[in-house]
């Protein structure tokens, strides 16, 4: 499905306070976004011209060579990875939360993730397992021999996810360009929600950064792609744990056992966090089936189907697929702007994983 530009609008106008202007403001940020059709492939091809800030084509013109199309270039360095390894797409998903929502109310989607060294936020423990890296390191090499010190590694995560969940058969949205790199990366910062946690600390965690329940729902839908390692569920398959989970389905708990044996606390082995396997690779509604059945990987995803503050939204979301895409697009482009550096502010770095 393609939700296009004016489609994106129009659910933003209905979702958050908006003042018109030159473009849209959310949250302090202005959004430019496009004023005239979308080229029919949710490309801008017109925009109004507006202040610093977010906006849509923040990159149109920059470069030296002004015919240097940025986005297109992360898109076809996007295509090509996903072409080879498709797993590219769960890896930006979870890089992209894992560094938008990092901060303890500072910032935000600054790319503070990618930065290397023993105590900064790549090292915490809740993101030992984030993967991607490589590949951002590589398309920020291609753009700074294109376009040196100006497109911002922060804003190469943000197209390079969107990119990867229409490959995946997502919606196909416009993400707005021109955050800037941040200038701290900390362990210590790193305050994401554990998967143990229960439903009702996971709606306060999302509302401490400004998302309902449903947006948050949504966001965990894109457990729809990717894996989970054994240590974050084997405690449900055991009846002697206190986190045995006796109303998960049998065939999925049979299934689960043979690769993740009682005690191997150190196994490498791993689940589609989508028991569904035509649709484990597939931005689609599947994974909210599966937690419905019962067939949920982590204890927070088979939560959400359980809990009376969210099983109604998975009931729903399980329902209808077009409501599914719709939705996941206004929270990415919500999600991919959290606490976002423009303007003036952080840098541009030359390469992602080291301050300048
Ligand atoms: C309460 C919120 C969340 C919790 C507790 C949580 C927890 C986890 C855990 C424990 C894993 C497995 C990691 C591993 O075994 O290596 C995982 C994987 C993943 N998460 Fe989340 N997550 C949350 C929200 C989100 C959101 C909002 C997104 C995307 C916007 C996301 C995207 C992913 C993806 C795509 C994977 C698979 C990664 C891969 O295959 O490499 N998660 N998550």
């Amino acid at each position: 499905m393609v939700v296009t530009a004016e489609f994106i609008l129009i659910l933003i106008t209905s979702y958050v306070g908006v003042s018109w202007g030159f473009g849209l403001e959310i949250g302090g940020f202005n959004f430019n976004l496009p004023l005239i059709g979308d080229g029919g492939n949710g490309s801008p091809s017109s925009y109004a011209p507006g202040p610093p800030g977010l906006q849509v084509g923040f990159y149109e013109g920059r470069c030296p060579d002004r015919t240097v199309d940025v986005e297109a270039l992360v898109a076809t360095t996007v295509q090509e990875q996903f072409r080879k390894d498709p797993t590219i797409l769960p890896a930006l998903l979870r890089m992209q939360f894992h560094d938008c929502f990092v901060h303890v109310g500072i910032y935000g989607c600054d790319a503070s993730i990618l930065i290397a060294g023993t105590s900064s936020e790549k090292n915490a423990g809740a993101n030992l397992s984030v993967r991607g890296y490589e590949f951002i390191d590589a398309v920020k090499a291609a753009l700074e021999a294109e376009c040196p010190g100006i497109v911002s590694c922060a804003d190469i995560i943000a197209v390079a996810t969107k990119v990867a969940i229409k490959l995946g058969g997502g919606p196909d949205y416009v993400v707005q360009t021109g955050r800037r790199d941040g200038l701290t990366s900390s362990m210590d910062d790193v305050d994401l929600p554990s998967p143990f946690i229960p439903v009702s600390q996971s709606i306060s965690a999302f509302r401490a950064k400004n998302f309902n329940a449903e947006e948050m729902v949504v966001l965990l839908g894109c457990h729809t792609v990717g894996v989970a390692h054994c240590e974050f569920f084997q405690d449900r398959l055991y009846n002697d744990n206190d986190q045995f989970d006796p109303n998960m389905d049998a065939n999925l708990r049979k299934h689960l056992m043979l690769a993740c044996p009682r005690g191997s606390s150190a196994s490498n082995s791993v689940a589609f966090l989508d028991q569904n396997p035509p649709s484990s690779n597939k931005v689609d509604n599947s994974f909210f089936g599966q937690i419905k059945r019962n067939r949920g990987i982590l204890p927070i995803d088979q939560a959400l189907a359980r809990d009376p503050n969210t099983s109604a939204t998975v009931k729903q979301l399980s329902l209808d697929a077009s409501i599914f895409n719709i939705k996941l697009a206004s929270a990415m482009i919500k999600l991919q702007a959290l606490d976002v550096l423009t303007g003036t502010q952080g840098e541009i770095r030359k390469v992602c994983s080291k301050f300048n």
